[in-house]
């Protein structure tokens, strides 16, 4: 069983009925989002990339669940220098937490976190393919259209995908369409659209594209789930 729950921007909650992992807690920030900080129990919050509509609430998640922030070894060290437990990954490499397997896939993407004008390199973005209640689901972050998606769906039996259809700074609907095709997910979830004015996308578009493409849409309301068949 895998249940996933929408926070808003790109941030889900996936819980197999024993464990819960948080992505992308980009919670207090957030005008649209329909959870607090504070309400996240969770046993790992995962990081895609440093900036900020991503990073969020991660570190203060972290240390008030007293669990690991997992992300890109450079990320993590920064959120270890603020106190926090870490999981450090790359691209290409894998780790069984006690809830199942996770595999840090590519994105393509800027990755530094600004802050006061300055800008602290995190390492490079990524995205996130988890097992989870005998589920697995590709959580892409931020990322333009590439090519190797077609390998991520090759290698993955996978049966959920989250994938941005902003555009300016990720793929729009039209790219996003040939990334469904190409991971071979039955069901995806479209995030990272409307939550700022230069991010509106149209996700009933992108829904009838991927009827046209026999893909299941599942366009969530922040605060809504989907449970996995
Ligand atoms: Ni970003
Ligand atoms: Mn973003």
């Amino acid at each position: 069983m895998l249940t996933v729950k929408y926070l808003g921007h790109a941030c889900f909650t996936a819980t197999d009925g024993t464990s819960s992992i948080i992505i992308d807690p980009f919670l207090s920030g957030n005008a649209n989002s329909p959870a607090t900080a504070e309400d996240i129990k969770v046993d790992a919050v995962f990081v895609t990339h440093g900036h900020s509509d991503h990073l969020g609430d991660a570190i203060y998640i972290a240390k008030c669940n007293d669990v690991p922030v997992v992300g890109a070894s450079e990320l993590t060290s920064y959120c270890k220098d603020n106190g926090c437990k870490i999981q450090p990954m790359q691209p290409g490499g894998k780790w069984n937490f006690e809830f199942g397997e996770v595999r840090m896939v590519p994105a393509l993407h800027g990755s530094g976190l600004i802050e006061h004008g300055r800008v602290t390199y995190m390492g490079i973005a990524c995205g996130y393919v988890v097992t989870m209640g005998e589920r697995t689901f590709y959580h892409a972050g931020d990322t333009g259209l590439f090519g190797d998606m077609r390998l991520i769906g090759d290698l993955n039996n996978l049966e959920l995908a989250m994938l941005p259809i902003g555009g300016q700074y990720t793929m729009g609907v039209d790219d996003a369409v040939l990334a469904a095709v190409w991971t071979h997910s039955p069901n995806v979830i479209p995030m990272h659209y409307n939550t700022f004015d230069t991010i509106r996308a149209d996700a009933s578009d992108f829904a009838r594209k991927l009827d046209a493409a026999k893909i299941n849409c599942h366009i969530l309301q922040p605060g809504d789930e989907y449970t996995v068949p």
